[in-house]
């Protein structure tokens, strides 16, 4: 029997000569291309204003892509069977005539991914227009880029808008924190260890720490960070999904469904901010110049593009509690920023003391801590005590380490390759639903509206530093450092 032939795919990418595309989508399309994870049937069709041909799109991926490719995957042949994939459109979304000329460029037979990569607010015009050309199938997918909404009532705006073209199985709300190897690893850290289970709760772990410290500063970006700030770009999504991870019951599978049932438990348990615990248990940072990798940099408010007296944060540090049996009394400590002393995304479980030492008062006994980290490097560290040689009994901290990367010849794909190939073959897993992204607004908004009734200023970090000061005051009320002061 002839094997049944692959079914066509025309991906969609609105936005097709934005830096997204550029940066992420059409290298991580490459790779896919590269490793033959593409069916022969798959076009990738980009959407842009430009009132380009074809041939110049390809004349501008090929000039603006390959710099974010890693070079040592970079095969000229294989880029130019690439590049065969590639169509282009160019046409303006917001006009429901353009597509019909959209039509045209495509294969009535094909199953499609639509993958909004424009600004947010062109989501619901898009899927509009999509569905008023009779372009959306049953079996079609599209694809949401982050930031889903500003605040709740946006974000439900958006998701209803969208519900009304597609069924929830169709959409696919992309958190790329939720493609990165080490991210899907925690849930086989968790799960697949028989070791960690019991003890992962209170009064076995003391405290939580969720650290996303980036290098960057706001770069050309301003034009939409300056309206978002730290807590929106990263806590809202990536920092509550990661806080999802660590601190979810046991999925009763791995389907879709039974993972983000249980993620949403996590966000509706979530202790509700009122203005007072806003002021305990937020801090809100502005980098100032400072040095970067040791080169000087500039503030944040002189950034390109930033208004001189912007109160925009680019650090968040926050003290989280979840109320359910498992996690009671445990601090969740969470915190990211820009331009800080190093790039490192971490969690650091801290295991409670010892009731009793034999060792007796004057050994300093650590707490055992697990030391998950995400990135640059991939590794697991589990902080011990031991014995130190010689005679007596004297004790000494020491680390089992094991280097993810390290650990296996795989390749690692990024993730978005990871993503877009969950898209084509349909597994929404490591996607957000309606309820999830709506219940982590619903926990953020009441944030977002106590800093602007109270109307201070984030508090100045030079550039290259952990943040302001009070970060580290606000752990120390629970007797606590971070990770890096300790
Ligand atoms: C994005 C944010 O979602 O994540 C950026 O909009 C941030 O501001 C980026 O720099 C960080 O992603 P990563 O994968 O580099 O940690």
């Amino acid at each position: 029997m002839t094997p049944a032939p692959e079914p066509a795919l025309d991906l969609l990418i609105f936005g097709g000569a934005g830096d997204l595309s550029l940066r992420k989508l059409l290298p991580a399309l490459y790779m896919a291309h590269l490793h033959e994870r593409l069916s022969a049937a798959t076009r990738i069709v980009g959407i842009g204003r430009q009132a380009w041909s074809r041939t110049e799109y390809l004349q501008f991926v090929a000039g603006q892509c390959p710099p974010f490719i890693e070079p040592s995957a970079f095969s000229g042949p294989a880029w130019a069977t690439f590049l065969d994939r590639l169509d282009y459109v160019a046409m303006d979304v917001g006009q429901p005539e353009a597509y019909e000329k959209l039509k045209l460029a495509l294969r009535v037979q094909a199953q499609r991914v639509l993958y909004l990569a424009t600004a947010p607010s062109l989501f619901t015009k898009i899927c509009a227009n999509l569905s008023d050309a009779g372009l959306i199938g049953a079996e079609d997918r599209v694809v949401l880029e982050k930031p889903l909404g500003t605040d709740l009532a946006s974000a439900r705006l958006i998701n209803a808008e969208v519900a009304r073209h597609f069924q929830e199985r169709q959409i696919y709300r992309i958190d790329h924190y939720l493609g990165k190897e080490t991210v899907q690893n925690l849930m086989v850290l968790r799960f697949g260890n028989a070791v960690f289970e019991p003890l992962w709760r209170a009064p076995y772990i003391k405290s939580i720490q969720i650290t996303v410290a980036e290098t960057v500063g706001v770069g050309s970006r301003a034009g939409f960070y300056d309206g978002a700030g730290a807590l929106r770009d990263m806590v809202q999504n990536h920092l509550l999904q990661l806080l999802c991870i660590v601190a979810m019951e046991p999925p009763i599978s791995l389907d879709a469904d039974d993972v983000r049932d249980e993620k949403l438990k996590v966000l509706r348990s979530l202790r509700k901010m009122d203005a007072d615990s806003v002021k305990q248990d937020t801090v809100r940072g502005q980098y100032s110049a400072g040095a970067s990798d040791g080169q000087a940099v500039v503030g944040y408010l002189q950034e390109a593009n930033v208004p001189p007296d912007s109160r925009t944060e680019t650090f968040v540090a926050l003290r989280v509690h979840i109320d359910n049996a498992r996690w009671a009394n445990v601090p969740f400590l969470l915190r990211t920023g820009k331009r800080m002393q190093s790039r490192r995304s971490e969690i650091i479980i801290e295991f409670a003391e010892q009731p009793f030492s034999i060792f007796g008062k004057t050994h300093s006994q650590q707490p055992n801590r697990l030391i998950i980290r995400l990135q640059p490097e991939e590794s697991i560290h589990l902080g011990l005590m031991a014995k130190e040689p010689g005679s007596g009994m004297l004790l000494q901290p020491v680390e089992l380490g094991l280097d993810l990367q390290g650990s296996s010849d795989k390749r690692r794909a990024e993730a978005y390759e990871r993503l877009l190939m969950d898209v084509i073959k349909g597994r929404l897993t490591h996607f957000m639903r309606r309820d999830e992204l709506e219940a982590a607004w619903t926990w953020i908004d009441p944030i977002l509206q106590a800093w602007q009734t109270q109307g201070d200023k984030p508090r100045h970090y030079p550039a290259g530093s952990w943040g302001p000061s009070t970060s580290s005051a606000l752990v120390a009320r629970d007797k606590l450092q971070w990770f890096e002061d300790a």
